[in-house]
């Protein structure tokens, strides 16, 4: 097991690195749980008197959302109601500077660390231990704390270097995220387990679904992925129409692997009776599997379906979401998504809702987190918890 915050010596100047990497919309970083979530990590280390400086990344060099860290300072200051120093630099003169300037409870966020090249140069921790990047800022903090749980995955510099070189320790979102995200694998549970399985990415989704055989007794299939499960049941859905390219790229790559899991899995995987659409006049319609036709766009699964899996969920011990049953963001198709969460919330199960875009529908909706027992703001770390793969993050940290 990893040392936590609970294990810090009384003071210090502590090296955090968190995630707070976000959508971008038009240059504007968007506000999401990762803020919060992380804002109280701070706020405990702050308010026990260390002295923070902070890394985190954003986008990936290329892509739009590579943007510098000045708005991330902003938004973590408006939830932490103190002032978040930034400077446009992560560890030349200017942030040197900057960071020598810091005393007893004063936070500094560090520009991007994937701005630099030894952030995501291709090497094993013992050599980004070696990075100039690593050997400076390790030189300048007394403790490394990893809080940036949906970052563990990346044997990057700023996750697995400092391990090396310096007293490391889970911060409190990297704890909460471990423990329950990992539940699946570690936790034994007496009741019937289910897990809702919807959104885009059907090879992630799959290899969940192999890799958790022995402790899921019902997948609820919805979104992109569950309509290719119905093509492969032979019904007349899962194919690109005008408006998507979704499905037959997938269907090509994954074909064989859901025909052996429906084969093999049986009827614990439950498929939808219907599917949500929007007709002519723009409202939601729904029909029936069994009657739909070659060419339809579906945006949620139909009510029928809804109510069938509400059942299996009442009757669960343990439920974990990954991915949304329809496009929640349109209040017409938000019925799958929402109508499986609030079944939950009815329970006293033990639940974990994971994936960004996922857990968004509980704010839009106005459901109360408190109703879960983990809201989950991992998206591929999530992923390989599921699977019970290992994270390289953590590794680190125990090591
Ligand atoms: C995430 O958003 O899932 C993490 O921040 C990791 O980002 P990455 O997939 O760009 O490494």
């Amino acid at each position: 097991m990893f040392k936590t915050l609970d294990d810090l010596p009384e003071e210090g100047r502590l090296l955090v690195r968190i995630d707070v990497n976000s959508p971008v919309e038009n240059g504007e970083v968007q506000d999401n749980r990762r803020f919060s979530r992380h804002a109280e990590t701070l706020r405990e280390l702050a308010d026990d008197g260390y002295t923070l400086g902070v890394l985190a990344h954003q986008g990936r060099p290329g892509r739009d959302t590579f943007v510098s860290l000045e708005q991330h300072a902003e938004i973590l200051s408006s939830h932490l109601e103190r002032e978040i120093q930034y400077v446009p630099d992560t560890y030349g003169e200017d942030a040197l500077e900057a960071i020598r300037d810091l005393s007893g409870g004063e936070i500094l966020l560090l520009e991007n660390v994937r701005m630099i090249d030894e952030e995501l140069a291709d090497r094993t921790p013992e050599a980004h231990a070696d990075s100039a990047f690593v050997e400076t800022l390790s030189g300048e903090f007394n403790a490394y704390v990893n809080d940036a749980y949906s970052t563990a995955h990346r044997g990057h510099a700023s996750i697995v270097g400092f391990p090396q070189v310096m007293d490391a320790y889970a911060g409190r979102v990297m704890e909460a995220e471990y423990e329950a995200n990992s539940a699946i694998q570690e936790r034994e549970f007496d009741g019937h387990v289910s897990m809702a399985l919807g959104g885009t990415k059907a090879d992630d989704l799959i290899h969940v679904m192999e890799r958790v055989d022995d402790t899921v007794d019902t997948f609820l299939m919805g979104g992109i992925v569950g309509e290719l499960f119905l093509r492969a049941a032979g019904h007349d859905v899962g194919y690109d129409v005008e408006d998507t390219d979704f499905f037959d790229e997938q269907w090509a790559e994954q074909e064989d692997t859901i025909r052996e899991l429906l084969d093999s899995y049986g009827d614990r995987i439950r498929l939808p009776v219907d599917l949500a659409y929007e007709d002519d006049a723009g409202e939601r319609a729904e029909v029936a599997v069994e009657g739909v036709e070659k060419g339809t766009s579906f945006l949620d699964v139909g009510s029928e379906t809804v109510g069938e899996y509400e059942a299996v969920v009442a009757d669960s011990e343990a439920v974990f979401v990954k991915g949304a049953l329809g496009v929640f963001e349109d209040e017409r198709f938000a019925d799958g998504t929402v109508g499986i969460l609030e079944a939950i919330a009815r329970t006293d199960c033990f639940s974990v809702v994971g994936g960004g875009d996922t857990s968004r529908s509980i704010e839009i909706y106005g459901m109360d987190e408190g109703d879960f027992s983990h809201v989950s703001i991992a998206g591929g770390a999530y992923v390989r918890a599921l699977t019970g793969e290992s994270l390289v993050a953590i590794e680190a940290l125990e090591e």
